[in-house]
């Protein structure tokens, strides 16, 4: 009996991918790049499965070159990436990489806040650049963290991952979210409740980690960095698209707020070219789910869902993680 077959966009770890060998017939591609719609339909055209990521926009268009594909797994929790509408409508099932990496996320967050708070990058710089010939009392000066109070736009389970850590810090905790935590769970997070206006006024440093959604693009512009404190750190790790990149070039320049850790920007791999002319801001390439343990971890839920998918391993008829269930009723 012919194997179905999968298609893995990116190269990864060599033994999570020998895992599927048993049932698949596998294609893993050998390096990363960025495919055009009509490459993505051209590699799906007779695959059964896919393993993707964020750079992989599935859609109808490419769907529509996919006539055998069954079930895509994503690697990452966001998927504004796949159109699940599109995949739903052809009863193909999506699923993502939830919970595995918020412990990682949330501290990477920390790393971003404390990093531009305490302007890790341009002292850096400097110092490489070959500049320290004395110690300035008042030089270096950046922001506390501990102590202060942190805004999270976006209380989902790695906002809350990230407000927990919070208490070693002494710091206090506010949030705005789409609903509200219920009471145990924001008691647990020693988070409190704020409208949107109230953490942008009242956060010392602000950490956005909303999913991408039309809605959300741009929730931070420039009438947004306006209204926050001068001397605040503002740090996004959520997607791209989510602050205007272009407004908050023009706000740090100008100090409307006093630092950015940036992880994600609109249109990546590029970045906004104002971004990388300024001091004030700490850049980083997607990096936030990236430590060893955690991205093995997402591979293997990638795996683990299209084992799944096809009637194999622990979960076998039930993706752990899949993200448009109703597609299994379809088929059962
Ligand atoms: C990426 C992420 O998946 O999970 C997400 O939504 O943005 C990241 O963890 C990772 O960079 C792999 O592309």
């Amino acid at each position: 009996m012919t194997k179905p077959k999968v298609w893995i966009s990116r190269p990864f770890f060599p033994d999570i991918i020998d895992r599927l060998r048993d049932h698949f017939d596998v294609r893993a591609e050998s390096e990363e790049r960025a495919f055009s719609a009509a490459e993505l339909a051209e590699r799906l055209a007779d695959s059964d499965a896919a393993i993707v990521g964020l750079a992989d926009r599935i859609d109808g268009k490419v769907l529509e070159g996919a006539p055998k594909l069954r079930f895509v797994a994503n690697l990452g929790v966001g998927y504004n990436n796949l159109d699940i509408e599109a995949l739903t409508r052809r009863s193909i099932g999506a699923s993502n990489t939830p919970d595995v990496l918020n412990e990682t996320v949330a501290d990477y967050a920390w790393a971003l806040m404390l990093a531009a708070a305490r302007r890790v990058g341009e002292a850096e710089r400097w110092l490489r650049d070959g500049q320290w010939h004395g110690s300035r009392f008042e030089g270096w000066l950046g922001a506390d963290v501990h102590g202060k109070t942190i805004g999270i736009l976006g209380m989902g389970r790695i906002g809350q991952a990230i407000a927990r850590r919070a208490a070693g810090f002494r710091a206090r905790v506010i949030y705005h979210n789409r609903s509200r935590l219920d009471a145990a769970l924001e008691r647990e997070c020693a988070a409190t409740y704020v409208e949107k206006a109230s953490l942008l006024a009242q956060s010392d440093h602000l950490i956005l980690v909303l999913p991408y959604t039309p809605e959300n693009r741009h929730a931070i512009g420039e009438a947004e960095l306006k209204a926050m404190k001068p001397t605040a750190v503002l740090v996004n790790i959520a997607r791209g698209g989510i602050v205007d990149d272009a407004a908050l070039a023009r706000a740090l320049a100008a100090g409307t707020i006093a630092s950015a850790g940036v992880d994600v920007f609109e249109g990546e791999p590029s970045v906004h070219p104002d971004l990388l002319k300024i001091e004030n801001i700490v850049l980083s390439p997607h990096i936030a789910s990236a430590s060893r343990d955690t991205r093995r971890d997402m591979a293997a839920l990638a795996v683990d869902n299209v084992l799944a998918a096809f009637g194999h391993g622990p979960h076998a008829g039930r993706p752990p993680t899949i993200i448009n269930p109703g597609v299994l009723a379809d088929a059962s």
